[in-house]
């Protein structure tokens, strides 16, 4: 599987059906010590909320030409209840371990931005335990510090008609 991809047949989707057995088969092995990803039912009908048209959450998957999941991303509404002021949030971002450091974060992530845009949306926030550099070279600002599903976070905001 893994050789058949070559980095510039990437394709960005909404998350489809059929996908959603292999990311949450994924998601669960990297990050089940976090209670929204402790077990594959919750997630499974997480993923399930996401494939409603045009409603957020909204998830977008990265796809090779044959169709295969790369990794997938989330515009979602209200992504940590510490912060009800800030609506919309870019979230779940996940590149399968094997198709990292080919630029399908980087892929997905401008993806969400340019959803985010057409929804008018003004402000996406995230957060993040270790990966701020790679957000900041979007334009995300850090907010502030929290802890958050029993580490510490990274909070930030992105101005979306800045980018
Ligand atoms: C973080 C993640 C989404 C990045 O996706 P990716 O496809 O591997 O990243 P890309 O190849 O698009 O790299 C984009 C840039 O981010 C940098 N980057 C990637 N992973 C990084 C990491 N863990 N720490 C710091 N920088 C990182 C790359 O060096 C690259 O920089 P460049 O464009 O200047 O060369 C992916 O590694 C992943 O799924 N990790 C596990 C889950 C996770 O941590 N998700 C983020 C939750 S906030």
């Amino acid at each position: 599987m893994n050789s058949l991809f070559v980095d510039n047949t990437v394709f960005i989707t909404r998350l489809k059906a059929g996908h959603i057995g292999r990311l949450v088969q994924a998601l669960f092995e990297e990050w089940h010590g976090f209670e929204p990803w402790s077990s594959v039912d919750k997630i499974h009908a997480y993923y399930g909320r996401c494939l409603k048209d045009d409603e957020l959450p909204l998830a977008f998957a990265a796809v090779d030409d044959s169709g295969i999941l790369l990794g997938s991303a989330t515009v979602k509404r209200h992504d940590m209840e510490s912060f009800p002021q800030y609506e919309y949030w870019l979230g779940d971002v996940f590149v399968l371990p094997e198709y990292r450091g080919k630029g399908i974060g980087r892929r997905l992530v401008a993806h969400c931005i340019g959803a985010a845009r057409s929804l008018g949306i003004k402000f996406l926030y995230l957060y993040t335990p270790d990966v701020q550099i790679f957000y900041e070279s979007f334009g995300w600002a850090v907010v502030g510090r929290h802890f958050h599903n029993g580490e510490w976070v990274t909070v930030m905001r992105l101005d979306v008609d800045k980018v």
